[in-house]
């Protein structure tokens, strides 16, 4: 859809007044080099909401393995509790992450990094939403608690309130913690399809640790 700037529009304001991000409008109007030198009378994109937002940049490009093991093994299942929802954990990536989304949202400089952190956000769901199957196939409940069956809690997510480059660090954290357990798990693991799911989770870790990295290093100076 098109629309014409109108006098005293910012592309903020323009984004504000249609639900859009600051990122959402930018992405749709590439051609424009300064979002901040818009005129009055002329046309740019308004993207379609009505199409759902791709999530694709956000995971590595290569599919999921099937969600299978090799039998029922309570042990197994106990370590993938600790992934799934333990202190580093899915679920705790993504409370974390959205909680982060929000308060960056609110400021138009963080725009482009709030849409990163949900867009982080839903892949860590899809990755709880595997552990969790992977779980049940294992004999397991899946229910939101650790390998000690100690329930998730809140007291988990790194809040940092506003400071957005310690939210960052934060995140990086996180993300190196998982790929550690992770691998971790792969050798404590003797199933090839746990092994491998877990594998593929870590190249979609690895590539969160680097979207975060680059953002810590334009937005706070590394
Ligand atoms: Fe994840
Ligand atoms: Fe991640």
């Amino acid at each position: 859809m098109d629309y014409t700037v109108q006098p005293g529009d910012t592309f903020y304001l323009i984004a504000q007044k249609h639900g859009l991000s600051l990122e959402e409008l930018q992405q749709a109007n590439p051609q424009i080099q300064n979002p901040t030198l818009i005129f009055p009378g002329q046309v740019i994109k308004l993207p379609d909401k009505s199409r759902p937002q791709s999530y694709e940049k956000y995971r590595v490009d290569e599919p999921y393995p099937e969600i299978k093991v090799l039998g029922e093994n309570p042990y197994y299942a106990q370590l993938l509790y600790d992934d799934y929802a333990g202190q580093v954990s899915e679920l705790t990536a993504i409370m974390q992450y959205v909680h982060h989304h929000m308060q960056m949202d609110t400021h138009p400089a963080w725009s482009e990094v709030a849409a990163l952190q949900e867009g982080i956000s839903i892949i860590e769901m899809k990755h709880l939403e595997m552990l969790g199957e992977t779980i049940l196939l294992l004999g397991g409940n899946a229910r939101y608690w650790d390998g000690c069956q100690q329930p998730w809690t809140p007291l988990y997510v790194s809040y940092h309130d506003f400071d957005f480059c310690a939210q960052l660090r934060a995140d990086i954290q996180a993300e190196e913690a998982a790929i550690h357990n992770y691998r971790n798990h792969i050798q404590q693991i003797q199933d090839p399809y746990i092994q491998a799911l877990l594998a593929r989770i870590i190249k979609d870790e690895e590539h969160h640790l680097r979207l975060f990295r680059d953002s810590l290093a334009k937005h706070c100076g590394g």
